[in-house]
């Protein structure tokens, strides 16, 4: 059974579950989980950070992953169509979430480009003695912000713009051969191959002397640790971010898988098999560290540089030049951060592409080609000079931080309580899925996320507002992190008002709920004035 687009084209699809399976994976693991998640696990109280990861994966996590999976597979479209179906006046919040995703394109392709060139440096060992001056200096050409040079430079450093621009033209290519022929088939290749380079990384970090003082430091819980908001917060934005919720890729994935189609046992597969990826990350990235405060007879906190950029670029380039066969051990990580990123990347990217196609009734090859150039020629601006790498931390922090948990909360506040639809998508899922979803779901996206969320993401907010960021200028923080959400905003209202090139409202949702399961989906579905007979047909 297939469906149609709002243009009445043939709806494009995964060939099937494991297709569907694989990519959604391929979204999940990335940057996320082994660049950000060793860093961020152990700065929030090591081994006691699983307390409220796991917290958030089960309260949250999954939760919302199910209704983005209910939200796309039923309205099958991008987010700003999928919200729109599901009530008109939702079409904002389908932007706001297509826009974070164009920022995280925007600074997310920088990052594989630089994996990608440590992944040709590992061979001859180019950081040669100085790992911290090559990154910062030889290779990002960083400016002194805040001290003698400007906030803001054009200076181009051609040593990123080169893989940065591949990266970019990969990405659009991948894009535009379509879901099976493109996205499907880069992660049918990507995630096997990321699943053994990482694996036998893994392997010969815990084979290396010291492995298990590095275990002991990030698993040593810090319980204390568990009394401060920032620290769940910090749990629950590296989930969201990590399992790609909440900033419509999962709606927009969903959307292509064909119409009687198993969501919920898929869902917890993606779910379970990106954590397990996220704490062998840390297990293969702490072991390492292990072996680095061996060699250097320090403790592993000792260690300067254990999170961020400066985690994967300066401190495991130290490792891999003091190790046996460190070139190997070189191409297999920065491999794998590369292989990573790019399938996350794609999915990313996608989210922005499908959204302009169905708004501007763009053709597949059309839509990415020229959201492409337009967030190539931004990425390349902001991220390709000299300052690039305090815009990238800006922008991440509050993209992940402030957009992501606030889209989280919306979501789950409009949908849930504005518009009482939870009955409706969970009678979606039970409908077309084997493992069923029960009544604890309501409370997960009805209480937990809307409640505890928004009370950390206001805790958050007032904590940026009071002590700034980073120690960058406030000025700075005003324009490209509080200045940048107002813009998402202010944007995502914008594309709303914007007329559609082809009725979107012309759709019938399958299956149809309402008269099937009584009260359980407050009495009727979303049947509209506009769902024609012509909608009808998109069932087909
Ligand atoms: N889920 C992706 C990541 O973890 C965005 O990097």
């Amino acid at each position: 059974m297939s469906s149609t687009t709002i243009e009445g084209k043939p709806r494009e699809q995964w060939t099937g579950q494991t297709g569907f399976i694989l990519s959604a994976i391929g979204s999940a693991v990335g940057l996320g989980n082994i660049w950000r998640f060793p860093g961020v696990a152990y700065e929030n109280g090591g081994g006691a950070f699983l307390v409220p990861y796991l917290v958030a994966l089960l309260t949250a996590g999954i939760p919302i992953l199910l209704l983005d999976y209910a939200v796309g597979h039923r309205y099958r479209g991008s987010a700003p169509t999928a919200f729109r179906r599901l009530a008109r006046w939702l079409e904002p919040l389908g932007w706001f979430q297509v826009l974070i995703s164009f920022v995280i394109a925007v600074y997310y392709a920088a990052v594989v480009a630089w994996a990608l060139s440590f992944f040709v440096y590992s061979f001859d060992l180019r950081w040669g003695d100085d790992p911290a001056g090559f990154f910062t200096g030889s290779y990002l050409q960083l400016a002194d912000v805040g001290g003698a040079d400007p906030w803001v430079s054009l200076d181009f450093v051609p040593a990123v713009l080169v893989p940065l621009v591949l990266v970019w033209i990969v990405a659009i290519g991948v894009l535009v051969a379509g879901v099976a022929k493109g996205l499907e088939r880069a992660n049918v290749i990507f995630i096997p191959l990321l699943v053994v380079g990482f694996g036998i990384l893994v392997v010969r970090s815990l084979t290396l002397p010291g492995a298990t003082d590095g275990l002991d430091a990030l698993f040593t819980p810090n319980w204390a640790a568990l009394g401060d908001a920032d620290v769940w917060i910090a749990a629950y934005a590296q989930i969201f971010f990590s399992l790609s919720v909440a900033f419509g890729i999962m709606i927009t994935y969903s959307s292509y898988r064909r119409r009687r189609a198993n969501l919920t046992s898929p869902g917890l597969v993606v779910a379970f098999a990106n954590s397990s990826f996220e704490i062998l990350a840390g297990i293969g990235v702490f072991a390492a560290l292990g072996f680095l405060a061996h060699q250097q007879s320090v403790a592993v906190g000792d260690i300067e540089g254990l999170t961020g950029p400066i985690l994967s670029f300066v401190t495991f380039p130290t490792i891999v030049s003091q190790m046996p066969a460190g070139p190997l051990f070189g191409c297999l990580f920065f491999g794998s951060l590369a292989i990573a990123g790019f399938t996350s990347f794609i999915s990313i990217l996608q989210v922005v592409s499908a959204a302009f196609q169905e708004k501007f009734g763009l053709s597949r090859r059309q839509a990415p080609v020229r959201i492409g150039i337009v967030a190539a020629v931004l990425s390349i601006v902001g991220m390709g000079t000299t300052t690039g790498l305090v815009a990238l931390d800006t922008i991440d922090n509050w993209a992940n931080n402030v957009g992501i948990v606030a889209s989280a909360v919306l979501t789950c506040i409009l949908v849930v309580w504005v518009l009482r639809r939870a009955p409706l998508l969970r009678a979606h899922l039970n409908a077309v899925s084997t493992t069923q979803v029960g009544p604890w779901w309501y409370a997960c996206v009805g209480v937990v996320v809307p409640f505890v969320l928004a009370f950390m993401l206001v805790s958050r907010i007032v904590s940026l507002v009071a002590e700034g960021y980073e120690g960058y200028a406030t000025w700075y923080l005003n324009v490209f992190g509080w200045g940048m959400i107002g813009v998402l905003v202010v944007g995502a209202f914008v594309f709303a008002r914007i007329r559609w090139r082809v009725d979107p409202d012309v759709f019938e949702p399958w299956p149809m709920i309402g008269a099937t399961t009584g009260g359980a989906a407050s009495g009727a579905d979303e049947r509209r004035p506009g769902a024609t007979d012509a909608g009808k047909e998109g069932r087909r």
